[in-house]
């Protein structure tokens, strides 16, 4: 199984601190390409979050019209640049019908992993939180299925990342969340967005990975005095699941040069079939 994650899209139809950087909408269209440049589809899109900038209607016009050349189930939940109700109005084709009162998170078991979206983002605030309802919905969702393996995706990542000032800006009780993680190894995957660049670490036994945007990136600054956005090129990740572990890609998207290597790769799949392994000529 293949699944596809975009995040922090920030579509904007107002002025923006990042204006000069980046035009998001351009940049969410070659993501958008690229992904459809790929022989190997996936079989579902995650978008986990910041949609857009400022969560208005426009917004949310422009960001469907981007996103529709992929035929393919898309599986959103908001950010903190969100607006809730406007994010569920808008993306209500892809949310199921029954939606807990005060938060966009929903079980998804179409596929032969369990894909849980959380979303605790909160309205008015930047920075979200893993409160009672919250633990209490998804706590309950993992003792409903305890067996099959697991894939929770979220907007805020439940880990401190060593950018100081996202760090301290972000999930409330995320050492609730990570507990909850460790208790539940049929998690395999948490995947996040939110801090705009590829991050890596390890909760419990499960991978847990945040994703670029699919717009501007945030500086590689570990200094907690300091911090930029730079025009990196946007990016979106690949999940892959095997059976027994994912594996995960990120693909960074700009105008490259490409050179083709069919006819080697159909050389080496030859060597390999005949069980001599690979001696240099
Ligand atoms: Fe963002
Ligand atoms: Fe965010």
């Amino acid at each position: 199984m293949l699944i596809a994650q975009i995040s922090d899209c920030h579509i904007r139809s107002g002025p923006s601190p990042f204006d000069k950087l980046v035009d998001s909408s351009e940049t969410l269209k070659q993501v958008v390409s690229h992904l459809l440049s790929n022989k190997a589809q996936p079989d579902v899109l995650l978008a986990t979050g910041d949609l857009t900038e400022s969560g208005t209607d426009e917004e949310y016009v422009e960001l469907l019209d981007l996103l529709s050349p992929l035929d393919l189930p898309i599986l959103p939940i908001p950010g903190n640049h969100d607006e809730y109700s406007k994010f569920e109005n808008s993306l209500e084709r892809y949310l199921p019908k029954e939606l807990p009162n005060s938060h966009c998170s929903y079980v998804n078991d179409d596929f032969p992993i369990r894909l849980i979206g959380l979303d605790t983002s909160l309205p008015g605030r930047h920075d979200g939180d893993f409160d009672d309802e919250r633990f209490e919905w998804l706590e309950e969702k993992l003792v409903s299925d305890s067996e099959k393996p697991t894939l929770l995706f979220t907007h805020f990542p439940p880990f401190a990342s060593g950018i100081h000032f996202m760090d301290i800006s972000g999930l409330k009780n995320s050492e609730r969340l990570c507990s909850l993680i460790e208790k539940n190894p049929q998690i395999k995957l948490v995947v996040s967005g939110h801090l705009h660049r590829p991050i890596a670490t390890m909760i419990g036994s499960s991978v847990a990975s945040v994703c670029p945007s699919t717009s501007h990136q945030l500086g590689l600054e570990l200094n907690p005095e300091y911090g930029s956005l730079v025009d990196e090129p946007p990016g979106y990740q690949l999940h892959r699941w095997d059976g027994h572990r994912f594996t995960t890609h990120t693909a960074t998207v700009w105008e490259g040069k490409t050179f083709d290597l069919s006819s080697w790769i159909s050389e080496v799949n030859q060597q390999s079939s005949r069980g001599t392994g690979f001696p240099k000529k």
